[in-house]
């Protein structure tokens, strides 16, 4: 018996105004899976991940976590059920060091309440001394200890990449969908990236969602792979079944996927105007 998915898609649309930015998706997210998500530009992706993550309610169908509907439930809701993701565009408090971006993660999501901070003094301290620890901890395991009282607005492209995974590791994420976290990282941090969503993956039982444009990074960590185009799933399979499917080259042509020439039966028809596309130029940096 197929075991039951940790995330099923069924049918979700996002339209805003006229732009079907997601159109009838339907997919599934196994338990303990990698799963990559790819696809050219505006083909709808960041838009899923909003939806599965609660800032936007779909227009139309269903989005079941270990088979109980979650459309529509705020981010936070999502968070308690241990749904995290990451930004396309990292989103830490520059002025606060590397452990303070941490050891804020907790009190996101619990809030300290008049009746904690009046009565609880005690239990205040000793959660604040756990956090610590905790947040020590994910910088060791980040290899950001160097870095750990930096302002974070000081890090690097990578190294803020890195803070943002480290957030996930605050609580005890079960889902985390990461949105181009290799974006614009050098390849050395990209590699720590890599080997830090491994290592949590395999150790902690992590699964993990992610959207990168970076074939060769994708081909390392995920399997399956699902190509979204125009809103929808074109297919899924493994990195090298996708990377030599005629419909994703004809969804790629005129985009840019990086490092998509790795199959050579494809290098002659996809070489396409990938210097012109910005987001691919900057990947690239
Ligand atoms: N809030 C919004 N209002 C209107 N249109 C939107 C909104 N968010 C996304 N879109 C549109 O929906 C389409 C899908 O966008 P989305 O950001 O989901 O694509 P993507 O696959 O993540 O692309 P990229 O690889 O460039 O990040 C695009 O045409 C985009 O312009
Ligand atoms: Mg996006």
């Amino acid at each position: 018996m197929k075991a039951q998915p940790m995330i099923s898609i069924d049918n979700v649309s996002m339209h805003f105004g006229g732009i079907r930015a997601v159109d009838g998706a339907s997919l599934e997210i196994a338990k303990g899976s990698i799963t990559g998500l790819v696809g050219p530009n505006g083909a709808g992706k960041t838009t899923l991940f909003n939806m599965i993550a609660g800032a936007y309610k779909p227009t139309a169908g269903r989005i079941l976590l270990n088979g109980e509907d979650i459309t529509g439930l705020k981010p936070h809701q999502l968070f308690e059920k241990g749904l995290l993701r990451t930004f396309q565009i990292a989103h830490e408090f520059s002025s606060l060091s590397v452990l303070n971006n941490l050891m804020m993660v907790p009190d996101q999501q619990y809030g300290e309440s008049l009746f904690g901070a009046l009565f609880g003094t005690t239990r205040i301290r000793d959660e604040e001394a756990a956090n610590l620890k905790k947040a020590e901890e994910v910088v060791d395991f980040l290899g950001l200890k160097h870095v750990k009282h930096e302002a974070a607005g000081n890090l690097s492209g990578g190294q803020k990449k890195l803070l943002e995974l480290g957030r996930t590791m605050m609580v005890d994420a079960k889902l985390v969908l990461l949105d181009e976290v290799g974006a614009g990282v050098n390849r050395t941090l990209l590699k720590s990236i890599g080997d830090a969503i491994q290592r949590l993956n395999t150790e902690r039982g992590y699964t993990f969602c992610m959207i990168e444009h970076d074939m060769d990074f994708i081909s390392r960590l995920c399997d399956p792979v699902i190509v979204m185009a125009k809103g929808a799933v074109l297919t899924q399979g493994s990195a090298d079944e996708i990377k030599s499917n005629q419909d994703v080259i004809e969804a790629y042509l005129g985009t840019g996927l990086k490092n998509r020439l790795t199959n050579n039966d494809t290098k002659q028809q996809t070489q396409t105007d990938t210097a012109t596309n910005t987001k691919a130029a900057r990947g690239r940096k």
